[in-house]
């Protein structure tokens, strides 16, 4: 029978000492290695574990001098991992360039903003452009994949890991220049249009020839920002090659295995859509980025991460819940735990694996949690607790009769990168980012039973949703796009965009037709701007629009929904509407604060199914037993609004026990199946 969440652990042979110490009946005793793992493998069989992640960082142990290799401390480990039916995602593992390469190449090194040479000795110090550096990764991930890739216990395999991290995605070596001013050259029919394109005029920046062109390093003051578009796209493009270059030799040489790579957290300077075009399966870090957790953003990445491509997604690494790179590394409540991997299984993730098995004892992460604890006397530790408070919800699911979950997406989000970098690179305000619009449009759909996905554009958008939302979308729309929103309206879809859509041109100028999705005479955008941090624009009496207001002039076939009440750009529009064919447009002219009120008075206008309670998320899905929808209560106890069996859990208090009645209590997790 196949497990709803299949659940594992990322897991370091590499990391665990000659000898170490053991508790056995009461007496520290020293052990093997060996023993070590086969303490481990029983452990984690216990734990129900089904998955391992191994070898990302274990270049320097499976190679230690340049052609000498010696695989057999992992070999045994995949052995131990066959014999426990524990399947293995094995890493390349070019994260982590051995020091006897950089010693050898010091030119694979990258630089960052500033020109500074980053330093060996920790890890992602490479350039991907570098091309010692891209033929020492073939290299090893051929060795890799002929080593460890037909190994019976391999069932998969990872790209490296988290391309981007630590600031790493942008490098700025001589090596980069070439591969940006080669991909110009490129994308631009000549010097002339380049110029064009950037309007280098300004600021006296016309280029004579493709060899002038700078990095975007440092400076005193802001670059050309087509440049720094370019150069992003540039730079995405030589990871994405990066990537597909390890990809070819391992579906070759370890065939039938999926490849999968771990995107990162709200992180937004790789396009994943592209990047996943290489990869058979998305992999999701999902982590807490900010000292309070942010259920509605992880809510959207997860389903970000089932729509890359559209299917179950897993998640590599889950943070069980302690880390160590926060400013303060607090401990987050145990319930939180079952809390993130039942959302990410509603959203769409088929595996979890927590990041990682054992709490390292050295290395710059030994404060970070794990599975298994530091003190070898503790022999259950309050996250196996949770793994087997979990395992019973998963399997009063399965009692219930449920096998299996697919997330519906009644409203469809357009989330295009090059969109989030051109926002970030002329902002016009710290407090703006796509991520905030897209927590707006993703609340909105989650407190009104939506489901939704996303696609990469406006082409792509899927016909079948019942809404498309335009979460600032930066670009004028090319008029196949505007065909291809006619089109969706004609036939009865609603389109909903938020301040800030469509008021750029591809190469990042600014649109001198903004704002235009369906005929150039609808409206005229007078004016707009920021908004300070504490700063509202009142809107219908009732509600607020925060970070960015927008002045439009609507002409005759738009209608006003809601118009600025006070302040500066009170009397203008801030909710227009247009009908079109069946359908409709609705453009809001600032970003709303969150509220239900606002989310109540929205879902007239465009779409609900049902209206939850505050602080209740609600995930429509489709299952085996018919539609069903998963609650997370972040909020106080409520009463949810769809009669059913609800079967509910929270840890470690309220232990799942199906038909409890329609009271979902706070901090639980529940699935309302159909009566
Ligand atoms: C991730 C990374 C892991 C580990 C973890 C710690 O970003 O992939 O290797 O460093 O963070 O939270």
């Amino acid at each position: 029978m196949t497990e709803l969440l299949r659940t594992g652990a990322a897991y370091y042979p590499d990391y665990i000492p000659e000898f170490v110490r053991t508790w056995r009946n009461g007496n520290v005793e020293t052990i093997s290695r060996r023993e070590r793992m086969i303490q481990d493998f029983a452990r984690m069989k216990r734990n129900g574990f089904t998955w391992i992640r191994m070898g990302e960082f274990s270049w320097s142990l499976v190679e230690p001098e340049p052609g000498a290799f010696n695989p057999a401390l992992f070999l045994e480990a995949l052995d131990l991992a066959l014999s426990h039916e524990i399947d293995v995602i094995f890493c390349t593992p070019t994260a982590t360039p051995p020091p006897w390469l950089t010693e050898r190449n010091p030119e694979i090194l990258p630089r960052d903003k500033s020109g500074r040479l980053m330093p060996a000795g920790t890890r992602r110090h490479y350039d991907p452009t570098n091309a010692a550096y891209r033929l020492e990764s073939r290299r090893i991930t051929e060795y890799y994949a002929r080593t460890f890739g037909n190994h019976p216990a391999v069932k998969c395999w990872q790209t490296d890991n988290e391309f981007g991290c630590h600031g790493s995605t942008y490098v700025y070596t001589e090596s980069a220049a070439s591969w940006f001013r080669a991909w110009l050259k490129d994308n631009y029919l000549d010097i002339h249009s380049l110029n064009e394109a950037w309007q280098t005029s300004f600021w006296s920046q016309r280029y004579t020839d493709f060899s002038q062109i700078p990095l975007p390093l440092s400076s005193y003051a802001d670059a050309n920002p087509g440049l720094e578009l370019d150069f992003r796209r540039a730079m995405n493009h030589a990871w994405k090659i990066f990537q597909s270059e390890q990809a070819i030799l391992l579906r070759e040489l370890s065939p039938g295995r999926p490849i999968i790579h771990n995107f990162m957290t709200l992180f937004f300077e790789l396009d994943p859509w592209k990047m996943s075009e290489d990869l058979d399966l998305a992999g999701f870090d999902h982590y807490q980025m900010e000292s309070d957790p942010h259920p509605i953003s992880s809510a959207w990445q997860f389903r970000l991460m089932a729509s890359l491509k559209k299917r179950s997604f897993m998640v590599l690494e889950q943070q069980p819940v302690q880390v160590n790179w926060q400013k303060v590394n607090r401990r987050f409540p145990m319930n939180l735990l079952f809390q993130w991997g039942m959302q990410a299984m509603f959203a769409g993730a088929d595996s979890m694996l927590y990041f990682s098995w054992q709490r390292m004892y050295g290395g710059a992460e030994q404060y970070h949690d794990g599975i298994v604890s530091h003190d070898i006397r503790v022999d259950t530790t309050e996250q196996e607790e949770l793994l087997q408070f979990q395992r019973s919800f998963l399997s009063a699911l399965k009692t219930a009769g449920i096998q299996k979950i697919d997330p519906l997406g009644d409203v469809c989000m357009v989330l295009d990168f090059e969109s989030i970098w051109s926002h970030d690179i002329t902002s016009q305000s710290e407090l703006f980012s796509t991520r905030t619009v897209v927590d707006v449009a993703a609340e909105f759909c989650l407190s009104q039973g939506l489901g939704f996905s996303f696609s990469p554009s406006i082409e792509s958008i899927d016909p079948s949703s019942r809404m498309v939302f335009l979460p600032a979308h930066s670009f004028e729309l090319s008029e196949k796009e505007r065909s291809v929103l006619r089109q969706y309206m004609e036939e009865g879809g609603i389109v909903c965009s938020f301040p800030r859509s469509l008021m750029k041109r591809r190469d990042n100028r600014m649109s001198d037709l903004p704002l235009h999705l369906l005929h150039p005479e609808d409206l005229r955008v007078l004016s707009y701007g920021a908004l300070l941090e504490e700063e509202r624009e009142e809107f219908k009496d009732e509600f607020q629009g925060r970070i960015w207001a927008e002045k439009i002039e609507p002409g005759p076939e738009l209608s006003v929904l809601a118009r600025f009440t006070k302040g500066l750009y009170s009397g203008s529009p801030a909710v227009i509407l247009q009908k079109a064919g069946r359908g409709k447009w609705i453009h809001l002219c600032t970003v709303p604060e969150r509220s239900r009120e606002f989310f109540s008075w929205l879902a007239i206008h465009t779409l609900s199914r049902i209206e939850c309670p505050p602080g209740v998320q609600a995930f429509p899905m489709n299952t085996n037993l018919g539609p069903a929808i998963g609650w997370i209560n972040h909020g106080t106890d409520a009463e949810v609004p769809w009669s059913g069996k609800l079967i509910q859990a929270r840890f470690p208090d309220i232990m799942a026990s199906p038909a409890m009645g329609r009271i979902l209590a706070a901090g639980a997790i529940g699935v309302l199946l159909p009566d």
